[in-house]
């Protein structure tokens, strides 16, 4: 549905999003994650066309959309990052608000502002001025808002920054209820879990570069049969480092004075290795071992941890 290649924007000589390409489905939660400044904004700036790429390609069903203009982009809902609601109207208000920008009105509209505002959970509170609203809900009716015109597909910009457990878990229901009501998602996180329980395929994000796309199963075969142990202590990064050539299946994902990453094959079991960091001579505070998932994905990839 949404095809992206070789995208490319900079500001100012810095390079933000470097030529990356993904493809989102129709039907599906695409999981867009990364870690702050990562450029995940930047990128779906550049698809609601906010901000024009430096250079690469947008098809929307085929279809090119930094020629299209605004026709095509009625297939689109945005809902940003920071929350675009007017404080001073209500929840009925904005939705008008924003479904007349779309062109709705009358009966139709009124209906479909009736319809979001079940689904949100907001319609007992409707008439009342957003400034009075809480974080989470303020999140639903910016997300409803996106919705107004029964988009194509969604563009969600980190929906549930900034809400407690409970708002975030009434935000993820959400976006499962529009993705079965037939709306492609594209679902913009830097938390690993949100990523993990919504979408069967996902990016890898970061500096602007992707570097993991596909199924959850495919990239967590990035780390393969690998299991992630991270030792803190007091050693040097040298030390850290030698223990690669005792263990010859070890690999040093990341050695630092203090803190150290190793990959090891699960069949491998962590006994020897713990024999070899005692025998190393590293003074050692904490180990904590990590199976594969998205985030030894990230720490594989990058040497660190996705984290704010
Ligand atoms: N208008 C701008 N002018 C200059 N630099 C910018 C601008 N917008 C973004 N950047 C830079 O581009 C990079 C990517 O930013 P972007 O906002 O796309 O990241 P992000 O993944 O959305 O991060 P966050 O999780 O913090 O929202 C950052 O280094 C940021 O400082
Ligand atoms: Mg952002």
């Amino acid at each position: 549905m949404l095809k992206i290649e070789n995208l490319v924007k900079s500001f100012n000589g810095t390079i933000a999003v470097d030529r990356i390409s993904f493809e989102v489905r129709k039907g599906e939660i695409f999981g867009f994650l990364g870690p702050n400044g990562a450029g995940k904004t930047t990128t779906i700036n550049m698809i609601s066309g906010l901000l024009k790429p430096d250079a690469g390609a947008i098809h929307l069903d085929g279809r090119d959309m930094l020629s299209g203009g605004p026709a095509l982009r009625k297939n689109l809902g945005v809902v940003p990052q920071d929350v675009a609601l007017y404080e001073e109207l209500n929840a009925v208000e904005n939705l008008r608000f924003w479904g007349g920008l779309y062109g709705l009105k009358g009966a139709p509209l009124r209906r479909r502002i009736d319809e979001l505002l079940e689904a949100t959970g907001l319609a007992d509170r409707a008439k009342e001025r957003v400034s009075g609203y809480s974080g989470g809900m303020k999140r639903r009716l910016n997300m409803a808002a996106g919705m107004v015109h029964k988009p194509k597909l969604l563009l969600l910009d980190e929906p549930t920054v900034g809400i407690d457990p409970q708002a975030r878990n009434h935000m993820l229901g959400l976006v499962r209820v529009f993705a079965k009501q037939g709306t492609t998602i594209l679902y913009t996180t830097h938390y690993l879990d949100e990523a993990e329980s919504l979408c069967g395929r996902l990016a890898i994000i970061d500096h602007g570069r992707i570097l993991a796309s596909g199924t959850q199963d495919a990239i967590k075969r990035i780390v393969g049969e690998n299991r992630l142990v991270r030792v803190t202590g007091r050693f040097s990064g040298i030390a850290a480092e030698r223990l690669q050539k005792k263990i010859k299946s070890l690999t040093v994902v990341s050695a630092a004075e203090n803190e150290a990453v190793f990959s090891l094959p699960v069949a491998q079991g962590t006994g020897r290795f713990l024999e070899a960091l005692i025998a190393g001579g590293l003074e050692i505070e904490n180990v904590g071992i990590k199976e594969p998932s998205l985030d030894s994905v990230f720490i594989k990839l990058t040497g660190r941890e996705l984290r704010d």
